[in-house]
């Protein structure tokens, strides 16, 4: 087991089956991982040996996939889940990189990307989108605009792919995605397509146990009739609000999920902790709750600021800080 994360992230930043998984170290040879998914994959499939992860995180810190495969359609995902069964390898799959921290050693196993087209339609049906877990949440908001279906104005600003926004129940403006929910379509890890209503899926605040284990690749969204310049109202005052409380720099969102007793913002602010600093990462002077990083941040740097802050929530107010962000890899 890798020893190198501190415990108190292990919630978070070790689940079965995933990159971080101890069973990583039943992963093997990386370059026999690499040679037997370049060969049974068809041409159209990426896949990519040591690729590096910062650029494809928001926060912009991290080590390499041993491998990155962008899937072609559903079939050849299909076909890197069996291939990672059959070597017993660690997976996990990649949206947009917003809610991430990945560490410096980088993930062992493979790194799937829905990025693919294939992956990343939106189509509308009466009051409902058809969305791949691959399309972009702004994307999605905007044709709900332009289908003139109000109610989900508040993805807008969330910045991830639908995939990314159900595995963690993203949320803003006091919703969440899994309340839009009609039905998801998913693989599981044997690589059989599933479908489930929304109401039937367990979720909690910012978590989807469901989907550690399965993959969602398409969701039905809806919503109800609401006049296309009403929707933009809404849009622009979200717009607005967020602009004004959120940092515009390079982070992960929010770093911790919000107490029950304070908002973990508020919290971190009254601390008095707006501004510290451990390297090139910094508590945001806008926002509490967000790291920025400031220009060639490592993840250890983040991590020592999770540290520095869960520390002090503890020791001057009993409050036990749990991070939102999700930890991947190893931290050497
Ligand atoms: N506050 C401070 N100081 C700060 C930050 C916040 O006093 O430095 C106060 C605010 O004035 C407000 C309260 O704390 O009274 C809550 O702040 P805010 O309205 O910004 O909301 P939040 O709870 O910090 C949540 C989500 C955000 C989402 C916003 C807007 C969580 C952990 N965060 O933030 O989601 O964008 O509401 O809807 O639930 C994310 O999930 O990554 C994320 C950024």
């Amino acid at each position: 087991m890798n020893m190198d994360v501190p415990p108190t992230h292990q919630k978070e930043g070790f689940q079965p089956g995933l990159a971080n998984d101890p069973v990583a170290h039943a992963c093997g040879d990386p370059a026999e991982l690499f040679e037997r998914l370049r060969s049974e994959l068809s041409r159209e499939t990426v896949c990519r040996r040591n690729e590096p992860l910062a650029r494809r995180t928001t926060l912009r810190v991290g080590g390499s996939a041993d491998v990155y495969v962008e899937p072609s359609g559903e079939p050849e995902l299909a076909a890197v889940m069996s291939i990672v069964r059959a070597l017993n390898a660690p997976w996990i799959i990649l949206g947009r990189g917003s809610n991430l921290l990945v560490l410096d050693g980088g993930v062992r196993g493979v790194v799937i990307s829905l990025v693919n087209p294939g992956f990343a339609s939106i189509e509308s049906r009466d009051r409902s989108l058809i969305c791949g877990a691959g399309a972009r949440l702004k994307l999605v908001a905007m044709e709900a605009k332009r289908r003139e279906i109000g109610g989900l104005e508040f993805i807008e600003g969330i910045p991830g792919s639908v995939g990314g926004a159900l595995r963690m129940n993203a949320g803003a403006m006091g919703h969440s995605i899994f309340e839009r929910i009609d039905r998801i379509r998913f693989m599981t890890s044997e690589g059989t397509i599933r479908e489930r209503r929304g109401s039937d899926v367990d979720v909690t605040y910012r978590h989807c146990a469901f989907l550690e284990r399965n993959i969602a690749i398409q969701a039905v969204l809806t919503g109800g009739f609401v006049p296309r310049a009403e929707i933009e109202r809404r849009l622009k005052e979200s717009n607005r609000k967020r602009w004004e409380s959120q940092p515009a720099a390079s982070s992960a969102g929010c770093i911790f999920k919000n107490p029950e007793s304070i908002p973990a913002g508020k919290l971190v602010d009254e601390l008095g902790l707006k501004g510290a600093r451990v390297g090139a990462a910094s508590v945001s002077e806008v926002h509490g709750n967000f790291i920025v990083n400031e220009g060639g941040a490592k993840a250890r740097d983040v991590l020592g600021l999770i540290e520095l802050i869960r520390e002090r929530a503890r020791r001057e107010r009993g409050i036990e800080l749990e991070t939102e962000v999700r930890i991947i890899g190893s931290a050497q």
